[in-house]
């Protein structure tokens, strides 16, 4: 039986975090055994906020050691880098005809950006969600495992394919986002406020690239309280996310125990933090080595990424074939 397609990228904006491995990359891991799976570095993505020439060929493949480094392997899946298959961004223009100006001005995310960056608001930030629909779109995918925050980037690659349909025939199916868990996630991040980011809260982050003791003293930082003096009480949020964060790393009966303390009044949330910590020190370390290792070996990595665009590139050429001939750019 032919297996379903899946298509998921990550920006090269730089270190890789707690919230792209729970969010997105677990579900890539346990994937490539049954899909058929695509995963790009989203470069051209990256140029629309971080566009230094002198950041981006390390980060592109620290990207793709860091995924490899948690558990993708190059021989079940196709690893490539998105500026590697040009046919995305012929896609891209394509799709550019399905999507309006009005709809895109309207996307939290890029009014986000433009708010972040009010001296570089790029025509590239404004059309970010066409070329991702472009990358899904171009391997047919049916299935993309992203996190919560990419929701209606989703939506909106969903709706670029029906316009496309409904004006020239059906060349696309609709794209689903997806995680093993059914509910999409979001990390938040250490101070509470917004979810785990490359770029943003880079404190409360815990990258795959931290040092046991970074990540030591970023948990202990967490803000707590003096604990609750009622039995049962309502969990503040901080309190919240610091249980989010342990049913992510700590085994059940540890976040059981914690979550007894609290309903108790007996929580000590210093023993709690230390705990966390070092779970999630323990998480990270066979991580972070194992990425060291590959971004030594320069040429492996090139040898994978060169292997992973020539597949994707049949994959993608014969997507752009079709789309062309429906639109009838077919002349000779
Ligand atoms: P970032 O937002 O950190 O720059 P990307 O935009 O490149 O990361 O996101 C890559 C993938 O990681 C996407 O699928 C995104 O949904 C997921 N992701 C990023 N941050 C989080 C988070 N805090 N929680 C869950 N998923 C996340
Ligand atoms: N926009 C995604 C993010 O910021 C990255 C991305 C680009 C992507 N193209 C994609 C994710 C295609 C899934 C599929 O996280």
């Amino acid at each position: 039986m032919k297996k379903e397609i899946v298509v998921s990228g990550i920006r090269s904006t730089g270190y890789l975090h707690l919230g792209n491995y729970f969010g997105a990359m677990r579900n890539y891991v346990k994937m490539q055994e049954d899909y058929d799976c695509y995963f790009f570095v989203a470069d051209y993505h990256s140029l629309t906020t971080h566009p230094d020439p002198k950041d981006l060929k390390a980060n592109v493949f620290r990207v793709a050691a860091e995924n490899i480094a948690c558990g993708l392997d190059p021989n079940k899946v196709t690893l490539y880098v998105q500026s590697d298959v040009p046919e995305v961004t012929e896609l891209y223009l394509m799709l550019n005809m399905m999507a309006y100006k009005g709809e895109l001005e309207k996307v939290p995310t890029f009014k986000e950006k433009a708010r972040n960056q009010p001296d570089n608001v790029n025509a590239g930030l404004l059309t970010y969600p066409v070329l991702m629909a472009a990358d899904i779109l171009i391997h047919k995918a049916v299935k993309v495992p992203v996190g919560k925050d990419q929701e209606q980037h989703l939506e909106m690659a969903r709706n670029f394919a029906n316009r496309f349909t409904s004006r020239y025939g059906e060349v696309f199916p609709e794209p689903m986002p997806f995680n093993f868990g059914n509910q999409l996630i979001k990390v938040p991040s250490l101070d509470g406020a917004g979810k785990m980011s490359k770029s943003e809260n880079v404190n409360a982050t815990i990258f795959l690239a931290d040092e046991d003791d970074v990540i030591r003293k970023k948990v202990m930082k967490a803000k707590t309280d003096q604990g609750p003096t009622e039995h049962n009480s309502e969990m503040p949020d901080y309190i919240q996310n610091l249980f989010l964060l342990m049913d992510l790393v700590c085994a059940q009966e540890t976040v059981d125990q914690y979550k007894t303390a609290f309903n108790t009044c007996t929580i000590r949330y210093g023993d709690m933090k230390k705990q966390l910590a070092e779970d999630m020190v323990n998480f990270v370390r066979p991580i972070r080595e194992k990425t060291i290792e590959l971004h030594n070996n320069e040429a492996l990595l090139q040898k994978i990424l060169k292997e992973g665009a020539e597949k994707a590139r049949v994959s993608a050429r014969a997507t752009i074939e079709e789309a062309r001939k429906i639109i009838g750019i077919n002349y000779y």
